[in-house]
């Protein structure tokens, strides 16, 4: 089997103070083309040298440099000879550790500033005399270390930038990663290529033909077995694994017979006509179904759908190995690794500041859920990916835009969209009415433009009139929501002809179904599911 010698990107290391813009920063930086990754604050300079920065960045963080258990960095970061930039934060934090001095000034800056620059800078490269800069800090440096200049200044502070460039140390009391900064892209280009001298080597072309190196690398000729959802990102781990490896890997795909309308022919047309992917379909809806019946309790329902996915999924893998036992061919050494599609934003380490658990920034990971004792080790090929990469990475791969763009959709399914009992009847009336929402909203250009589009099925029913027949029906609720990341959200403004179209024909062509509401909640205090 081939494999290729790693490649060494450029790369910017981020330091997380526990910021929520940390991971913005991580975005631009990549947006440029160059790789960046996020670290806890409290790494070693010696840690931080091996990484072999091209660039670091002091990320701002809620703490004053004055808190209480505030986060500190090893001094000795600001003395490898690699370039920081100090943001917020970091910026006092840069000035307090190298002897400048910094006051809690109790008059926060925040919100639209400008910026006046003072004394051209290699930030400010191509940039102008004066920006507009968005401000979010309640320190404020009087008093700057020694070799360091203010290189601009805001209405409320002489050094909003400030810089020494014989230490390459640089630092801005504003944020240049948020919308608020029009020009803050161009700032941390200039950081990130003519300060830092990164090259534009992180692109998801050179990223495939890497992953699937490394994934050659790490299986060698053993085999791979890959739980896919039909969702992105086992999707995409699916087509880049098979890239790499081929016949090797086997995926599960698991009916637990609440998936919307047409989605197993779906993941089956895609992954195993037209990839050629070796899928396993296992068609446990009745398992699943029985297990349900009389459950009205949400937090049972998941539980019971978790649980019972285990044990579905753990059956079909020892299936697997004992058909490899008996029937293998002997060619590859066994089932020995388990692929997940976890993603960058599901492994960065979680920062608490102060012992402040309300600073965790992210404290999710996607990898728990299937057991210990099935002995596999992990491939996790897009761990390194956000989200928008894992798309770009997907289309590249080939997996149609259905897939890449599919909005998201829980595990346990159509039951959380069910309130009250699961049962057959109370699938179809969801099902036909989610695929009238789905097919109108896409007609109308509106599926891709918002984060998710459903019908939910509530345990209500109301009289209504249909010819001379008075009827009691049930009721459908409709959900369209727009979000960024799905931890908030707002229902969006659709035109009224959509919700008209949409509530006429699932009154009109969905048996059992006399009235169509529209959810106007935002989250919070609303969830996005209504279990
Ligand atoms: P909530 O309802 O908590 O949902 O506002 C936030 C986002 O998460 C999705 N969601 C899930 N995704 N497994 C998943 O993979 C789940 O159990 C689950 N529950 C909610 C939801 O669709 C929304 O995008």
């Amino acid at each position: 089997m081939k494999t290729a010698a790693p490649v060494r990107h450029s790369r910017i290391i981020i330091l997380d103070f526990g910021s929520q813009y940390t991971q913005v920063i991580a975005r631009r930086i990549r947006e440029l083309q160059v790789y960046s990754e996020i670290v806890g604050f409290n790494i070693s300079a010696a840690e931080l040298a091996k990484l072999q920065p091209n660039g670091v960045i002091l990320s701002g963080g809620p703490a004053s440099v004055y808190d209480k258990g505030a986060p500190q960095v090893d001094p000795e970061i600001f003395s490898l000879g690699v370039p920081v930039l100090g943001i917020c934060c970091g910026l006092m934090l840069m000035a307090h550790h190298l002897g400048g001095e910094v006051v809690f000034s109790g008059r926060r800056e925040y919100g639209a500033g400008m910026l006046q620059i003072t004394n051209g800078s290699g930030l400010f490269d191509g940039l102008g005399p004066q920006l507009d800069v968005w401000n979010s800090h309640g320190d404020e440096v009087t008093k700057l270390p020694a070799g360091f200049r203010a290189a601009a200044r805001t209405e409320g502070s002489d050094f909003a930038a400030v810089e020494d460039p014989k230490r390459k140390l640089y630092g801005l009391q504003f944020h240049p990663e948020v919308a608020h900064t029009p020009r803050g892209r161009e700032i941390l280009k200039n950081f990130v290529y003519h300060i830092c001298h990164c090259a534009m080597d992180w692109t998801m072309g050179s990223f495939i033909e890497e992953a699937c190196a490394r994934v050659q690398q790490q299986v060698g000729d053993a085999k791979v077995v890959l739980g896919l959802s039909g969702g992105v990102d086992s999707s995409v781990t699916a087509a880049l694994l098979h890239k790499a490896i081929g016949d090797q890997l086997t995926c599960i795909f698991v009916n637990n017979g609440l998936l919307r309308a047409r989605e197993e022919e779906v993941v089956q047309r895609v992954f195993g006509e037209n990839f050629h992917i070796r899928l396993e379909y296992v068609d446990a809806s009745d398992r699943f179904l029985s297990k349900l019946s009389g459950v009205t309790d949400p937090e049972q329902k998941r539980k019971i759908i978790g649980n019972e996915f285990i044990d579905v999924f753990q059956h079909a893998t020892e299936k697997l190995l004992q058909d490899e036992r008996t029937n293998g061919s002997g060619e590859h050494s066994g089932y020995r690794f388990l692929a997940q599609g976890t993603l960058y934003p599901d492994v960065i380490e979680s920062v608490s500041i102060g012992g402040n658990p309300a600073n965790v920034i992210k404290s999710h990971h996607n990898v728990g859920g299937l057991p210990e004792k099935m002995h596999f080790e992990l491939v996790e090929p897009v761990r390194q990916l956000f989200k928008d990469e894992v798309r770009q990475v997907g289309l590249q791969l080939g997996l149609p835009k259905e897939v890449v763009y599919r909005q998201p959709f829980p595990e346990p399914g159509l039951a959380v969209r069910i309130l009250g009992e699961v049962t057959p009847e109370r699938l179809s009336i969801l099902r036909a009415a989610d695929t009238i929402v789905q097919s109108e909203m896409d007609a109308a250009d509106w599926y891709y433009k918002v984060w998710q589009s459903f019908a939910v099925l509530l345990p209500v029913q109301s009289v209504g009139v249909m010819g001379d027949q008075r009827t009691y029906e049930n009721t459908i609720a409709l959900r369209i929501v727009e979000s960024q990341d799905g931890m908030t959200a707002d229902w969006v403004r659709v035109p009224y002809e959509l919700l008209g179209r949409i509530s006429n024909r699932i009154c009109n062509e969905v048996k059992g179904v006399n009235r169509v509401v529209y959810d106007i909640s935002s989250k919070p205090p609303s969830t996005i599911e209504w279990e």
